[in-house]
């Protein structure tokens, strides 16, 4: 399935995140060497369906169905080494092996239980201006480690710089949860025993991601770099401050797996046939009543990490056009095409106007991104299933039609489309129409 000639591909959520990428990553992973993810934490929430089989993987990457690749955790993957642990053990619970096909950056930085504690208290702290973060700590842990107090995965060799490191930690955390008038404290004893626990379970998986990348290259292997979220929640592209702390688009892939860009040679980005949004923010194309319970019902729109409903609208098309820029992306993913069948007719937006003028860039602020007006076309829906579609061809006239618009709008050509959650519901765009 891989794209001819393709060797690294960077899969990334052109979108808020929720596009598919875990299944897309886990189509592509037949024929990789290594996945490795590159940024984010356990916020994310990557479903992958074998057969009847569900699996939803937020730290592990979405190679590990396959029992040949290497899953590895990047330099810029916020590890939290409990939930790793548990996410680990129940997958092989679930039957499968990962005896040596695990590895994590020494250079990843740990998510601590402080971290969580403060990412719920800063919340309740926004008030009216919350973010509706994950809760799994990915703000706070990012912080420590732009501010150079952080704990990494290395570290845990060195108990005396840990225990350096998390009382100096805990008592920020702790003026901090005061401050927020939340009852709980840090002790770092406790912290510093759980970490004891499993510090040696986490070192044994140390490796150098970078290097195994650059070899596995060499060597004639296929890469793919997992992306989390998505590039409107990216902590410089998005819509800030309603956005992720890390980079989530191409760029980080480099940096978080610690190759160079030129290593690179697809970025595929992962977009669902329409939008949707989970947590705070602007979201220009959102539905409301009737027709917003539709789509999330229809689409299944409920978080995989957190299991809150999913804000649905149509497609943007300024978002995927801007995440198409922000990213270089070579080729689109659209999936979920299916959940699409029943509409009679769908609305595209191609354009923003704000205060009656249209936009030629992507607004930088939250609060212009919130007033803006899309300016809609209105496509004949298909009215009939695409799901046991395998080819282009196979498609509904009108359901074609609705993705060479997107084409057009993104200016990017599409290489896959997804038409279930299915291995095999998965359509390959000749390249020939690249
Ligand atoms: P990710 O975070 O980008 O990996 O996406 P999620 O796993 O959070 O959400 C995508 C959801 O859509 C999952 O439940 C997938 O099983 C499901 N899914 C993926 N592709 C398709 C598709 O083409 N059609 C349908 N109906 N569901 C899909
Ligand atoms: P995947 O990889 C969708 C959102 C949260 C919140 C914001 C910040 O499954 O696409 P955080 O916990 O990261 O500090 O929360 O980002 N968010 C996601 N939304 N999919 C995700 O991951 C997300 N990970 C974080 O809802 O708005
Ligand atoms: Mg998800």
């Amino acid at each position: 399935m891989f794209a001819d000639g393709a060797r690294c591909v960077a899969v990334v959520g052109a979108q808020w995140g929720d596009e598919g990428k875990g299944k897309l990553i886990d189509v592509l992973a037949e024929q990789a060497t290594i996945v490795a993810r590159y940024q984010g934490g356990a916020n994310a929430g990557h479903t992958v369906r074998v057969g009847e089989a569900e699996f939803i993987l937020h730290l592990i990457p979405s190679g590990a169905l396959y029992p040949d690749v290497r899953c590895l955790l990047g330099n810029g993957v916020v590890v939290d080494p409990w939930t790793f642990l548990e996410e680990r053990d129940e997958l092989v619970g679930r039957g499968l092996d990962l005896d040596g096909r695990l590895g994590i950056s020494g250079r990843a930085h740990l998510v601590m239980p402080y971290h969580k504690m403060l990412d719920a208290a800063l919340e309740t702290g926004r008030g009216g201006k919350a973010i509706g973060t994950t809760g799994r700590g990915i703000g706070p842990a990012y912080r420590d480690k732009a501010a150079r107090t952080g704990l990494r995965v290395a570290d845990l060799s060195d108990p005396e710089r840990c225990a350096r490191v998390v009382e100096r930690c805990a008592e920020a955390a702790n003026a901090t949860l005061a401050r927020q008038q939340v009852p709980e404290r840090v002790d770092p004893e406790q912290v510093l025993a759980a970490l004891g626990e499993i510090g040696e379970q986490i070192l044994a998986l140390r490796t150098d991601v970078g290097g195994e990348i650059r070899a596995a290259l060499r060597g004639g292997g296929r890469v793919l770099l997992e992306g989390a979220q998505g590039a409107l929640l990216d902590v410089d592209h998005g819509t800030y401050p309603y956005v992720t702390s890390s980079s989530t688009t191409a760029g980080g892939a480099a940096t978080g797996a610690g190759i160079g860009p030129t290593a690179i040679d697809e970025v595929l980005g992962v977009v669902k046939a329409y939008t949707t949004r989970v947590g705070n923010g602007p979201l220009p194309t959102e539905l409301e009543g009737r027709e917003a319970e539709r789509l999330r019902e229809l689409g299944g729109e409920f978080g995989a990490t957190t299991g809150r409903p999913r804000r649905p609208g149509w497609f943007d098309g300024p978002v995927v056009r801007y995440a198409a820029g922000v990213n270089g992306l070579t080729a689109l993913a659209i999936t979920k095409l299916d959940v699409l069948d029943s509409f009679e007719t769908l609305k595209l937006a191609t354009d923003y106007e704000l205060d009656g003028r249209r936009l030629t860039g992507f607004p930088e602020l939250a609060s212009d991104l919130e007033r803006v007006t899309p300016v809609y076309e209105t496509l004949p829906g298909w009215g009939t299933s695409t799901a046991a579609c395998r080819r282009l061809e196979d498609l509904p006239e009108a359901a074609r039609r609705y993705l060479r618009r997107i084409e057009e709008v993104a200016a990017t050509p599409i290489r896959y489309v997804s038409v279930g959650s299915a291995r095999d519901q998965t359509i390959r765009v000749a390249a020939a129409r690249a």
